[in-house]
């Protein structure tokens, strides 16, 4: 076994997004394109003697290839062991969960979260610190600039590791552990949340559905929700992980988890329902004829935290993207805590969470999570809510009614305009952030504009800016309009508009939502005349 270095041409575009790097399957077969971006991470690492890392991927196409390939050139950058998941299996939580519990230096995560997946569909690659959170800018943009300066890659010639025993190998002068990718992560659930009550739950005939979309939160939903609590076989659908998530959209939402949602909204519907996505850091969750925004769960958990033993001693702040409706404030306020807005990406909550400013954090986009690791985490939530289930008595439905009885409820809705023309999208940005200092003060219909800015985040703990964070143009009664473009999409562009609306009144708390929001759907549209310069009539998707 020798380790050499491979001369490399280099690649433009190798800037990691909102969460890590993510392109077309194809451009990552491209000879060297991988390669060089974990070399570059090397390169920014420095000195890997003696430390360890975790890897793991959600199991998507191309996965595999990845593992041994990271594998070879860690062993060529010296790093002292490596943990990595049986099959090269870890969800994007329990590799934030193994860093941190086995005091690993980082981890390199395989996925593009809920991007398509298989020959044809997408992959990714993201670096998460040692606090198990995704790497800050600053180390994002190192690693960028050494993919575009770097000359070479380091790399063994050695054999494949086998990824399908547990057990310890050595890989030239390193060690690779090839870990049960479950274990540890079930471990820190059944510390946080009370088993024995849910268990109970399930013993008394509780009826769940949770979909794992055949992507990677299947065995641990299968191994916790039915192997430690007892829920029935067949509990957990889809739960087997595939290359291709088995031709699915790994992203649940009520579109792409449509089959979920209609089984919630039937005859025989179950008690709860809940999904996750490709990698395991999003949840869905879904009461009969209900499917509770992400924004209000996030309120939810946090107004009944201190159900769960993990939470008993109350939260210290709540975190929330800035597009995330408002509903968590309210809470915060009620519990006398902070509630920070930061912007979109869940490494704008890493310092927050170390600093103990925030226990719970979350964004509308299906993502909620807490202090316990350093990403999202879609199986904790749906845990966090069987535990509410379990301690309140109530479902789902009685949860969410009271919560906005008490709280009010923030009507809130995001619209998709996927793969539009990039050079439109960003015209689109820079002509209405031009506007925006005259919408100040302008009156819609009912609304009046009292603030229209270009989000812009200061860290409280780094000081670290954050600019161009997302156009808000926020009325005087606190309903806001969000644009901002996506940066995690690998076609064009995708523009996102987020819509929210506050309403006291709890006669007024059934209304549909898009009709809700209609009067700010025209006005988002008078403003940014978004269909008009993409062409589109109407979202491509709307959650
Ligand atoms: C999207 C979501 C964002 C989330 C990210 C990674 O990013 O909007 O909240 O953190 O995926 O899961 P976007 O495509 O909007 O940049
Ligand atoms: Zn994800």
């Amino acid at each position: 076994m020798t380790i050499q270095t491979v001369a490399t041409k280099l690649f433009a575009g190798q800037r990691p997004g909102t969460s890590g790097l993510r392109k077309k399957v194809t451009e990552f077969q491209q000879p060297g394109y991988l390669e060089n971006f974990v070399e570059a991470i090397f390169l920014t690492l420095g000195d890997c003697s003696g430390r360890t890392l975790v890897l793991g991927g959600d199991g998507r196409f191309y996965n595999r290839t990845a593992v041994q390939t990271i594998l070879r050139m860690a062993a060529a950058h010296k790093v002292a062991k490596v943990l990595v998941g049986r099959g090269g299996i870890l969800s994007t939580p329990a590799v934030s969960c193994v860093i941190r519990k086995h005091g690993a230096f980082g981890g390199i995560v395989l996925s593009a979260s809920h991007n398509p997946g298989g020959p044809d569909g997408d992959f990714g690659i993201k670096y998460n610190i040692e606090n198990g959170g995704p790497a800050p800018e600053k180390i994002t943009e190192a690693i960028y600039a050494h993919t575009q300066s770097l000359t070479g890659y380091r790399i063994s010639d050695a054999g494949p590791v086998d990824l399908d025993r547990i057990g310890a190998t050595q890989l030239e002068e390193m060690a690779v552990e090839v870990i049960d990718p479950v274990a540890d992560y079930a471990e820190l659930m059944a510390r946080l949340f009370d088993f024995d009550a849910i268990r109970a739950l399930f013993g008394r005939g509780f009826t769940m559905r949770f979909d794992g979309m055949s992507a990677v939160s299947g065995p641990y939903a299968k191994a916790i929700i039915e192997g430690m609590l007892g829920a029935p076989a067949g509990t957990v659908i889809n739960a087997e992980p595939r290359e291709d998530f088995g031709g699915h959209h790994p992203d649940p939402n009520p579109v792409n988890a449509a089959e979920l949602v209609a089984l919630m909204n039937g005859a025989d519907a179950p008690e709860f329902g809940a999904a996750s996505d490709g990698d395991g850091d999003r949840n869905m969750i879904v009461g009969r004829n209900l499917a509770v925004a992400p924004s209000d769960s996030l309120a939810i958990i946090a107004a009944n935290a201190t159900m769960a033993p993990g939470y008993r001693a109350g939260i210290k702040g709540i975190a929330r993207s800035m597009p995330t409706s408002q509903a968590a404030d309210r809470v915060a306020e009620a519990l006398g805590i902070s509630c920070f807005e930061t912007p979109t990406g869940w490494k704008y909550f890493g310092n927050l969470l170390d600093a103990n400013l925030a226990t719970l954090c979350g964004e509308e986009s299906y993502g909620t999570g807490s202090n316990h690791i350093r990403e999202k985490d879609g199986l904790w939530a749906v845990l966090f809510w069987l535990n509410l289930i379990a301690a309140s008595g109530k479902s789902v439905n009685q949860l969410v009614q009271e919560h906005w009885a008490r709280f009010g409820r923030n009507y809130y809705s995001r619209h998709d305009y996927e793969a539009v023309d990039a050079a439109s999208a960003d015209k689109m940005m820079v002509d209405l952030r031009a506007k925006l200092a005259s919408l100040a003060g302008q009156s819609f219909g009912d609304f009046r504009v009292a603030q229209a800015d270009d989000f812009v985040y200061t860290d409280p703990v780094d000081h670290a800016v954050a600019s161009k964070q997302g156009i808000r143009i926020i009325m005087s009664d606190g309903s806001r309009i969000v644009l901002r473009l996506s940066g995690t999409g690998t076609e064009g562009a995708t523009v996102r508009v987020y819509l929210e609306r506050y309403e006291a009144d709890p006669s007024r708390h059934d209304l549909d939502t898009q009709e809700a929001l209609a009067p700010l759907i025209a006005i988002a549209e008078q403003v940014s005349e978004l269909k008009q310069r993409t062409g589109r009539k109407e979202p491509s998707v709307i959650t």
